[in-house]
């Protein structure tokens, strides 16, 4: 069974409501009728509304960046996944890099979301990936072993049944710099038999393994035709109708 390739689009902390609006009225001509891949938007929660209003009838599903484990509570700036659920988001990305960098999250963390995702019916985009020191010393492989082994900790196979993973690596995120089909391929693969070891090989040739860093419209192509390569989380070029357009249309 082939799976279905997914293009979703991080807007990270990017545009307002009313870009939002725009960014739909001009997107959504672009890629109507598009079967082929599931398409996923994902703004900042001030946006979800508008997306979720523009969106509708569309072919295009809606996400949040993050998301809390727990369902309510003293957690101020916090967003529960059953908040986003009641709105009709979809998917949520879970531990994102720079969550990781900048906001203190630790694998652990990753755990919680995920989990809590899961259980309330969210499809989860939980993101792995090294940092260029981490590449350079001949620890990639190690270190997407550990944070998917982690991730994926007291979570039952049944239970992950929608579990989306994305590779993304760190170095390669905003800068240009696109790991190469190859090199990408080759991490999906370790995290595909780590997913295994987990999950159970049945598993694991279901699940979807997502590239993340400066893809664009030039290198998607490429990107997407490793066999190992099930869809694309993208930053920069998603915030853009016709870029992102272009990637979803490889
Ligand atoms: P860029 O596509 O801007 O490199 O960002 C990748 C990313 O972090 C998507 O989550």
């Amino acid at each position: 069974m082939p799976r279905t390739k997914l293009i979703a689009a991080n807007w990270k902390m990017y545009k307002t409501p009313d870009q939002t609006r725009d960014f739909f009225r001009d997107f959504l001509p672009l890629v109507s009728g598009h079967e082929r891949d599931e398409i996923v938007v994902c703004p900042p929660y001030v946006d979800l509304a508008a997306a979720l209003e523009a969106a509708r009838g569309s072919n295009i599903a809606v996400g949040a960046q993050n998301l809390h484990w727990k369902e309510v509570g003293a957690f101020t700036g916090e967003i529960s996944a059953a908040m986003l659920l009641s709105l009709g988001v979809t998917h949520g990305i879970v531990g994102h890099s720079e969550r990781r960098q900048y906001f203190g999250e630790t694998d652990d963390t990753v755990n919680l979301r995920l989990k809590a995702a899961l259980e309330a019916g969210l499809t989860p985009i939980c993101c792995v990936g090294e940092v260029l020191e981490e590449r350079e010393a001949g620890l990639t492989d190690d270190v997407l072993r550990r944070q998917c082994v982690r991730a994926f900790r007291a979570i039952s196979a049944k239970k992950a049944a929608r579990l989306v993973v994305a590779y993304e690596p760190v170095w390669a995120i905003g800068t240009g710099k696109t790991a190469t089909p190859e090199l990408a391929a080759e991490a999906h693969a370790v995290i595909r038999s780590e997913a295994g070891e987990v999950f159970g090989e049945e598993f694991a040739a279901r699940m979807r393994i997502l590239y993340g860093g400066s893809v664009k419209p030039e290198n998607a192509a490429a990107l997407m035709a490793q066999e190992e390569i099930d869809g694309a989380l993208v930053g920069g070029a998603s915030l853009e109708p016709k870029s992102f357009a272009a990637i979803v249309k490889y």
